[in-house]
C-alpha cells in the first residue's frame, strides 16, 4: 500500500505529464504555423516523451494495485509574443515539473517509501536533462535566432531529432 499523500501526488502527476504533452503540442503547433518545421518536430517529440512519462506514473500505480483517477487536462495558453517566449515558457515549465517531482520524492522520503523513491530516481535524472535541453535551446536561439540563415540551420538541426522510447520500463 502506498501512503495516501504519496498516492494522491503520483495520481496528480499523471495529469501534469499529460498536460506537459499538450503544452508541447501547442508549442509544436506554434512553430508549424511559423514555418519552422524543425522546431515543430522537436516539440512534437517532446510531447511524445511527456505522454510516456504520464504512462509511467499510470503503470506504476497500477502495478502497485493503487487506484488511478484520470482528471480533465487543462487547455494550454496558446498565445506567444515571439519564438523566444515559447522556449522560455518551456524552461519555466520544466523547472515547475522538477519541483513537482521533488515534492513527490519528499513525501515518499517522509514515509520511507523506498520503492517509490527508486521509481522517481529516473525522473530526477530526466528532469535534469530536460532543463539542460531547454536551456541549450534558449542559448542557441540567442546566438542564432536573429539571423535568418542561422535560424534555418538551427531549424534543420532540430528537424533531425527522432523519438526514442523511455529507458525506464515498468
Ligand atoms: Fe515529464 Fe518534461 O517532464
Amino acid at each position: 500500500m502506498i501512503n495516501p499523500k504519496v498516492h494522491a501526488l503520483l495520481n496528480t502527476q499523471i495529469n501534469k505529464e499529460f498536460y506537459s504533452a499538450y503544452l508541447y503540442l501547442s508549442f509544436s503547433n506554434y512553430f508549424e504555423e511559423a514555418g519552422l518545421d524543425g522546431f515543430a518536430n522537436w516539440y512534437r517529440i517532446q510531447a511524445q516523451e511527456e505522454r510516456d512519462h504520464a504512462l509511467l506514473f499510470y503503470t506504476y500505480l497500477q502495478n502497485e494495485d493503487m487506484k488511478v483517477t484520470l482528471e480533465a487536462i487543462d487547455k494550454p495558453d496558446g498565445e506567444f509574443e515571439s519564438h523566444m517566449a515559447v522556449l522560455e515558457a518551456g524552461l519555466a515549465h520544466e523547472r515547475y515539473v522538477t519541483s513537482l517531482i521533488n515534492e513527490i520524492y519528499g513525501a515518499a522520503y517522509d514515509v520511507r517509501d523506498f520503492r517509490t523513491m527508486q521509481f522517481l530516481d529516473w525522473f530526477v535524472k530526466e528532469q535534469g536533462e530536460e532543463e539542460t535541453n531547454a536551456t541549450d535551446l534558449i542559448t542557441k536561439m540567442k546566438l542564432f535566432g536573429s539571423d535568418p540563415k542561422s535560424l534555418y540551420m538551427l531549424n534543420q538541426e532540430l528537424a533531425a531529432r527522432v523519438y526514442t522510447a523511455p529507458s525506464l520500463v515498468l
